[in-house]
């Protein structure tokens, strides 16, 4: 199967790049991965998993065979036509995306009509234009480009790189484009095929349209607290709507993770540039800044002022099944806690790690347990599965005060009352 199938070069071995290297090995792909980071580059080679993310260790063991790691791009060039560029690109201070690393990659290419550039980090819409304009400038107009906009979620990538909801590659003609359909047909996903614009467009409309989605449940459950209703009831009932759904209308403590708030800060940055205020997005953002900062309102009004008081962070990661910690509403909690003079406790199953790098003054528990010791109040900012199966009488013991902040509407309110604790959640009764 191997010799039949198209060997590829991946550039950038994060999260997307090292699932994706590992998902067209397991399609039967020889690949080469190529990182600047040799630290990473060393631990790929000796078989460890720099990231935590569900079956991918399996999945890279499995496929060792036919994954090759290294920091020279020659390698991916040498045996490999197609180069699929995973690089990050994260917030500039304007909120634009920062594409240096996709220009390193791109200006490290040699002008060849053998090879292409197949765009899976998320760029503005305009960027393959450009890229392909600088590379005639350049004499490399014979590259191939393709954008193929990667749209799996951190915590299931795996089983989201195997089963994608859909396939978008967008191209203006040439041969990579049918090459990269050809790479994906095994896993018989709805194609969408398009140009390359708007195929950089559906990726950041699909990541504004669901960040949209959930600041309104968030709106609508903070209307729920001051009428009465209980936002739990509202989106199960809103979601039997199929032109509605259920999915993305949980409320709770705002989006976080390294996609959500920089794909709607750069789409925004993108229309303004272009000269259109997307007035919707800027709303969306706002909501979501707002409403990691509501716990702390709800922590008020049961302890008053937080000084002196000790408050558990149950879970720190963005979201369950991850380590990653970028924007996850933890960071904003645990900072705005300590300036209100709290003493913060935090466990998470895996980010702890990744969490002592960027949060300094809190303490770190090793089980859910310890951090709830003689606190004032449990706070749940991250709902890991360990959390939902917590004996909510043995928490109560353990808590010298009584009062509970769900900031995933994910526990049970009963059984937190029934163990004598004060349940708070995101627009409940
Ligand atoms: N993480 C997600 O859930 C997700 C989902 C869909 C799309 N995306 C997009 O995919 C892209 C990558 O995201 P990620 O989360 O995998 O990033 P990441 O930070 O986990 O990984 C990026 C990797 O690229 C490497 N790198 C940087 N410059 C390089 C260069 N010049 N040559 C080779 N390697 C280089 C880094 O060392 C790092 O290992 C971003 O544009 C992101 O928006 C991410």
């Amino acid at each position: 199967m191997s010799q039949k199938r198209e060997p590829i070069g991946v550039i950038g071995t994060g999260y997307v790049g090292l699932v994706s290297a590992a998902g067209f090995a397991e399609l039967g792909s020889e690949v080469w991965c190529v990182d600047i980071d040799a630290e990473k580059v060393e631990r790929l080679r000796r078989g460890e998993v720099p990231i935590y993310e569900p079956g991918l260790e399996e999945l890279l063991a499995r496929n060792a065979a036919r994954m090759h790691f290294s920091t020279d791009i020659a390698d991916a060039l040498e045996h490999s036509r197609l180069l699929f560029v995973a690089v990050g690109t994260p917030p500039t201070y304007s909120g634009d995306a920062d594409l240096s690393a996709v220009h390193a990659v791109a200006g490290a290419i040699p002008a060849s009509k053998d090879h292409a550039l197949v765009m899976k980090s998320t760029v503005p819409c305009g960027t393959g234009a450009s890229l392909l304009r600088v590379f005639g400038e350049q004499g490399k107009d014979a590259l191939g480009y393709v954008s193929c906009p990667e749209f799996l979620k951190e915590g299931s990538a795996v089983d989201d790189f195997l089963h994608p909801d859909r396939v978008v590659v967008g191209d203006d003609g040439g041969w990579a484009g049918e090459a990269v359909v050809e790479l994906y047909a095994p896993l018989q996903a709805p194609l969408v095929r398009t140009d390359v614009a708007s195929a950089e467009m559906v990726k950041l409309a699909s990541n504004a349209f669901l960040a949209t989605k959930i600041s309104f449940i968030n709106e609508i459950a903070n209307v729920c607290e001051e009428t009465g209703a209980d936002v739990v009831e509202v989106a199960r009932g809103m979601g039997l709507d199929d032109r509605i759904g259920p999915k993305f209308l949980q409320a709770g403590i705002g989006f976080g993770g390294s996609c959500f708030p920089k794909d709607v800060d750069a789409l925004k940055q993108l229309a303004g540039n272009s000269g259109y205020h997307f007035q919707l997005l800027t709303a969306v953002i706002e909501v979501n800044e707002l409403q990691k900062r509501r716990v702390i309102g709800k922590l008020h009004k049961h302890l008053g002022s937080l000084a002196g008081k000790r408050v558990a962070l149950l879970g720190l990661a963005f979201k369950p099944n991850t380590d990653d910690m970028r924007e996850a509403s933890s960071l904003v909690l645990s900072a705005r806690l300590q300036a209100d003079g709290a003493s913060v406790i935090a466990y998470d199953p895996v980010a702890e790690e990744q969490a002592r790098a960027l949060v300094s003054g809190i303490t770190f528990a090793d089980s859910p347990l310890a951090a709830v010791q003689q606190v004032d109040a449990t706070v749940l900012v991250t709902e890991w599965s360990e959390f939902l199966e917590l004996d909510w009488s043995d928490v109560a013991a353990a808590m010298s005060g009584s009062v509970v902040v769900d900031g995933r509407n994910a526990l049970d309110p009963d059984a937190i009352r029934a163990a004598g604790l004060i349940y708070e959640g995101i627009g409940r009764r």
